[in-house]
């Protein structure tokens, strides 16, 4: 019923509908598996999102079909899971056999102390309930986010390389009962809006767009939570309480790619795994850095909007999108103005936002003919690393000549920033190495960063520079890409 106010939110766990009325807004899934359910299967390990070891499937009706996705409980709140579908990992055993995954991964001798491996498991679950052959480069990278401290990967590997012919569709739990399963997640739908709680704890999942729109007027304190790779460590670290919290990932209007003449278009609410392909066809170098962020299950969750709404200096995102000359749609209530994305962030922890007012979407224009275009992130581990530094290279050329050069770094300052003075020490001039290394040294112009325990700040600035000239030696033909990328 439309304009209705629900007060519970209902979803199916394993084989259970679930239905809570009474819950808090920082209360996490983990929690509640471990705790309030005994399915102690779940493991809590780093409660950070980055060990895998709490790692479960949550499948979402998306357009009308049933999708399963790896996802971290630890960082995966509550309010998060309404019309959801939740497998832990004993369901797939429910029946008392081994899943063949679990049986493979006995066979091949893929588990020693055992910590890690429900939350293997259920990556290679997910991995194989949407790619039924994967290659190896799928299986690596379906497991950048589980961790495993005493095994070693390779009989890992090998368990989930001989899988292929074991996956029998006919007794996997989720595949034999798929269309129930849809029958039962759109049972739940009723497209009410779902209140919880009371002033000190209150939940608000909007029934769509503009409803969230109306509301965060009415509550321009909220936290808003899309995907909570983010928001979920403010909790889970920091204790910070996050009421009243809107949770806006379900929103259709907001989980939208449009690919047209203005360019490339994702909703705020679009996952990394599911803007992967599309800002791949936009530019190929996209697909090297969105490898490197998170494992599976954080790009599951994380949203590129989330990404640029919280102002991270060190965000992968804004860099290369400022780099592109990306727009912003901001929207409050039903007013809507469009920003260019750099003149989004004003200051360290500051945006350009106004009270009740949230990211629609993000717009990345087409890149221009003529034109190189790269992407370096620097961290210290290849796979789920924080960027010490990350650049991104836009350079257009007419005859060897630069018509537009546009470079930005997240890393190098409070902010993501383009280095406005490097570009225009390039802009019409040759594209040439002698005319590369005086721009660069405009770096120091540009950009004051701080030391960290990531890196110094003179590190910092001698990568930038270095940077600068792999991408001229890389346009140039010079410097073949690296295939081996772990200090990049
Ligand atoms: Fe480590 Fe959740 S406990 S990712
Ligand atoms: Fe011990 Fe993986 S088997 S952590």
């Amino acid at each position: 019923m439309k304009d209705a106010v629900r007060r519970n939110i209902r979803f199916l766990l394993n084989d259970e509908e679930v239905v809570l009325d009474d819950i808090s807004s920082s209360q996490m899934l983990l929690d509640f598996l471990r705790s309030g359910k005994r399915l102690t299967g779940t493991k809590e390990g780093c409660n950070e999102g980055d060990c895998g070891a709490c790692t479960v499937l949550v499948g979402r009706l998306k357009n009308g079909e049933l999708q399963y996705e790896g996802v971290n409980a630890c960082i995966c709140f509550l309010g998060m899971l309404d019309g959801t579908h939740v497998v832990s990992v004993e369901y797939l055993s429910a029946t008392g056999a081994l899943h063949p995954i679990q049986q493979a991964m006995v066979d091949f001798h893929a588990s020693q102390c055992g910590f890690c491996t429900p939350g293997i498991v259920m990556s290679l679950y997910a991995l194989f309930l949407n790619t039924p052959s994967p290659s190896k480069t799928q299986i690596e990278q379906a497991l950048q986010g589980n961790l495993c401290r005493c095994t070693g990967y390779a009989p890992i590997m090998r368990a989930a390389g001989n899988l292929a012919d074991e996956f029998d569709a006919a007794l996997d739990p989720i595949l034999k009962n798929r269309d129930i399963i849809t029958n039962r997640l759109n049972a739940f739908k009723n497209g009410a809006r779902i209140e919880l709680g009371d002033d000190t704890d209150r939940i608000i999942i909007p029934a769509n767009a503009d409803d969230f729109a109306g509301c965060l007027m009415e509550n321009t304190n909220a936290t808003i939570v899309s995907g909570a790779t983010d928001v979920g460590l403010w909790v889970t670290k920091d204790m910070r309480a996050i009421s009243p919290t809107f949770f806006v990932g379900h929103l259709d209007e907001l989980n939208q790619i449009n690919n047209d003449e203005n360019g490339l278009t994702l909703g705020a609410t679009v996952s990394y795994s599911d803007a992967w392909k599309a800002l791949c066809d936009h530019h190929p170098a996209f697909n090297k850095l969105i490898s490197r962020i998170g494992g599976a299950q954080v790009r599951n969750q994380g949203t590129i909007g989330g990404n640029i709404a919280n102002g991270s200096p060190i965000g992968d995102m804004p860099p290369p999108l400022i780099t592109l000359n990306a727009t912003l749609t901001l929207r409050r209530g039903d007013e809507r103005r469009t920003i260019p994305l750099e003149d989004f962030f004003m200051a360290y922890g500051k945006q350009n936002l106004l009270k009740g007012e949230f990211v629609e979407s993000v717009t990345i224009p087409k890149v221009p003919a003529n034109s190189h275009f790269a992407i370096y992130k620097i961290s210290k581990r290849r796979d789920e690393d924080i960027s010490a530094l990350l650049g991104a290279f836009l350079v257009t050329l007419e005859n060897d000549q630069v018509t537009n050069a546009r470079i930005a770094f997240g890393g190098m300052a409070g902010i993501p920033k383009r280095a406005e003075i490097v570009g225009y020490a390039l802009d019409d001039k040759p594209w040439t190495e002698d005319v590369v290394r005086a721009a660069s040294q405009h770096f120091k112009e540009d950009f004051s960063p701080l030391t960290d325990w990531r890196a110094s700040r003179e590190y910092r600035l001698k990568t930038a520079n270095n940077l600068l000239l792999r991408f001229y030696l890389e346009t140039t033909g010079n410097l073949a890409s690296p295939t081996h990328e772990a200090a990049e």
